[in-house]
């Protein structure tokens, strides 16, 4: 089934049944109402034939006689209003109607019943209320007629006579009124009941759709939504007002295309360096291949006068041994990678390292007009592999000097609780947070036609670096602003406080 129609009929049915409920309730409340309206209007009434047409004789406390022009007159009202009534002695007899003025109805007389118990009950002066019964008899074959035209509910009222402080019980009135009179009453109810169901229900319908439509609309929404991101469209972004469950789910829902954004293209940015990545490796040997290629075609056609021959086999060994070391580096890096190299860690001093490196260093600067600024404190150790430690540190800030000039280059050190922690800051080029993303991808070169080729470099370092820090169990940072300069932050962890490697 549709959503729409469960949502329709749930709130149907919800509505259809607080209806019933309260109809059911009602028709019984107001049922026993107009019952206990009849009971006492019927009472009203004997109390007034009590009163205007009863005769006592006051020394025998008998019902003598009745008023007869106020009880006919009476009994043609009352009988207009379908209300019948009878008056009993002591004895239990009935002393009105006589025979003559018998209260007809069609074939049939009003005779009530009185049980022994509700007379005695009578004499107890107590009133009582019977609900529908038989009280009228066929006069043609003299018995009870059970249709609801002719049963009614009766009151009957004893009658007392009051003289001085004495009370006489004398009689009583039976008076009743027609149960039918009452059903149309109730029918009248029944009816406008049920045209208010119809009513409510033909309302309950129209607003359950249009409260339906309104939450399966915003679903349907959601749906056209995931139908985009499915075909590959991850700018999509769901309306969202923070007020329900629907929202919550447009708001997961915006948060998982913007991740799915981020994956794609993460997946799209690894692929075009995967592409880079064999371009670049692929240039990086062919420079020296042709280069000695061109030197042995010249030495093959004796092209190269004798007087260059020396210097062209040094070029070529020279480019041969940038291979070697292209191969080694490429195979260090695999090797680092896959955590195939003993690290032998010992504790030293890396003020003592960092001030010869510096030094080693100071000379290099100077060809691009740097100058290195050294901050260490008196005593720093450092938990590592001192030759790896070294690597790392000369690579960092030989990528100081190449990428600055006429600047100087800070070197800071510091001991945090459980760590050394190394800085270095230039002053250079800089990189764009693209650029920052690849650095330590292998070959990678921030600069695309890879002309800096001074320092005979390949965009091994960083890669290396990266990977000999993480093996340490450390982090390396890296800040950068294009123009401003770049800071690159290596911690070493001191020895049990290595944080796992975050594959990446
Ligand atoms: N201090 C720096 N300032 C600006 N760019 C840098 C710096 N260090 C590294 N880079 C960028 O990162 C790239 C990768 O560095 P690296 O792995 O050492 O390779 P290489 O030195 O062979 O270029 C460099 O080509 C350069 O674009
Ligand atoms: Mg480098």
């Amino acid at each position: 089934m549709k959503l729409i129609y469960q949502q329709m009929l749930a709130f149907f049915a919800v509505i259809i049944t607080v209806i019933v409920v309260l109809g059911f309730s009602f028709i019984r409340t107001t049922k026993t109402m107009i019952y206990q309206n009849s009971w006492q209007q019927l009472q009203q009434y004997a109390a007034s034939i009590e009163k205007e047409a009863i005769r006592y004789n006051t020394q025998t406390n008998q019902v003598v006689g009745f008023n007869q022009q106020f009880l006919n007159d009476g009994t043609v009202i009352l009988r207009d209003q379908h209300i019948h009534f009878s008056v009993y002695d002591a004895n239990k007899q009935v002393v009105y109607p006589t025979a003559e003025t018998a209260g007809m109805t069609g074939g049939s007389f009003y005779e009530p019943r009185i049980s022994s118990r509700d007379w005695k009950k009578l004499k107890q002066n107590k009133i009582i209320t019977q609900s529908p019964h038989v009280t009228f008899r066929s006069r043609r074959h003299d018995r009870p007629v059970n249709t609801p035209a002719l049963r009614t509910i009766d009151v009957l009222v004893p009658l007392f006579y009051k003289n001085g402080s004495t009370r006489q019980f004398v009689g009583a009135i039976s008076i009743g009124s027609f149960e039918q009179t009452i059903q149309a009453n109730e029918q009248q109810i029944e009816n406008n009941l049920f045209i208010a169901l119809l009513v409510s229900g033909v309302a309950a319908l129209i607003l359950s759709y249009i409260i339906a439509r309104y939450s399966v609309r915003r679903i349907n929404r959601l749906r056209n939504a995931t139908h985009s991101v499915a075909n590959g469209d991850f700018d999509i972004q769901v309306a969202s007002h923070h007020k329900d469950e629907i929202d919550d789910l447009a708001d997961d829902f915006n948060g998982m295309v913007s991740s799915l954004k981020k994956s794609d293209n993460e997946i799209k940015r690894q692929e075009k360096r995967r592409r880079e990545f064999m371009a670049d490796a692929a240039h990086e040997m062919r420079t020296p291949l042709t280069t000695i290629n061109g030197i042995l075609e010249g030495l093959a056609y004796d092209a190269i006068p004798e007087e260059d021959k020396g210097h062209s086999i040094e070029l070529m060994q020279n480019e041969t041994k940038r291979l070697i070391r292209l191969v080694n580096e490429n195979l260090d890096y695999e090797k680092i990678r896959t955590g195939q190299i003993a690290l032998n860690k010992t504790q030293f001093d890396g003020k003592e390292v960092l001030e010869n490196l510096v030094e080693q260093l100071t000379k290099k600067a100077a060809a691009s007009d740097d100058q290195f600024k050294l901050q260490v404190p008196a005593a720093l150790p450092v938990w590592a592999d001192y030759d790896r430690f070294v690597q790392v540190l000369f690579n960092i800030m030989q990528n100081a000097i190449q990428f600055s000039q006429e600047n100087v280059i800070e070197v800071r050190a510091k001991r945090t609780e459980h760590a050394a922690v190394i800085a270095v800051q230039d002053h250079g080029i800089g990189m764009t947070p693209d650029q920052v993303k690849n650095i330590w991808e292998r070959y990678y070169k921030a600069d695309p036609s890879r002309k800096n080729t001074k320092y005979g470099e390949s965009g091994l370092g960083l890669a290396i670096s990266h990977q000999l820090v993480q093996q340490h169990g450390g982090s390396i940072a890296v800040e950068s602003v294009v123009d401003h300069g770049t800071t690159f932050t290596i911690t070493f962890p001191d020895e049990g406080h290595d944080q796992p490697i975050n594959e990446d």
